[in-house]
């Protein structure tokens, strides 16, 4: 079974949509889901009573936060990441190689990795464009080989499933 490594980060929605069009349909589609969350979103989501939910999707546990030294590592490597929900911020600390929370170590540690595929949907405000540093973080990330997409408010979330590559048996 193909691990998928989710990662969600504090866009609205995340509350009421992340297990309900992204973690729900990727493990219906076969993926073992690899669930790792920022700060903020995990508290959103534990403020919503989604982690049980959530948890429930994947045998392996919901983090979003960085093991002790010593400690075994939680998840295994997974070739495939999504990461969506993607807010400025993460998508912005990304490009830059800020890894000052545990989704943004997962995804910054195979970034420009050949062998892995990563998607993100990022969900901003259109006034975000106006931010002269905003294109060249989605370029960086492109030129890295993500399959880069913008939410669109209004659309369902689980579009973006279809740019991941199809889970193996
Ligand atoms: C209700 C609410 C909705 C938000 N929606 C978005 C959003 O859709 N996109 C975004 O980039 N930031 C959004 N933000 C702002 C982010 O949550 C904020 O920038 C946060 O610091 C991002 O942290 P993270 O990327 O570590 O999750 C929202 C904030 C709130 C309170």
């Amino acid at each position: 079974m193909t691990v998928l490594g989710l990662v969600g980060s504090s866009c609205g929605g995340l509350d009421t949509r992340f297990r309900a069009e992204l973690a729900a349909p990727a493990a219906g589609r076969g993926h073992r889901l690899a669930i790792t969350l920022t700060p903020a979103a995990h508290r959103w989501l534990d403020a919503a009573g989604e982690l049980d939910g959530l948890a429930a999707l994947t045998d392996l546990p919901v983090r979003s936060v960085s093991r002790l030294p010593g400690e075994p590592r939680p998840h295994p490597d997974p070739a495939v990441f999504l990461f969506a929900p993607a807010s400025a911020n993460s998508v912005a600390k990304l490009a830059l190689g800020i890894a000052d929370n545990q989704a943004l170590t997962v995804l910054g540690d195979v970034l420009g990795d050949p062998a892995a595929t990563i998607v993100v949907g990022y969900q901003v405000q259109d006034t975000r464009f106006r931010h002269p540093a905003w294109r060249r973080h989605l370029d960086t990330l492109a030129e890295a080989g993500v399959r880069i997409r913008r939410l669109e408010y209004g659309e369902p979330w689980s579009d973006i499933l279809d740019l991941l590559p199809g889970p193996t048996p």
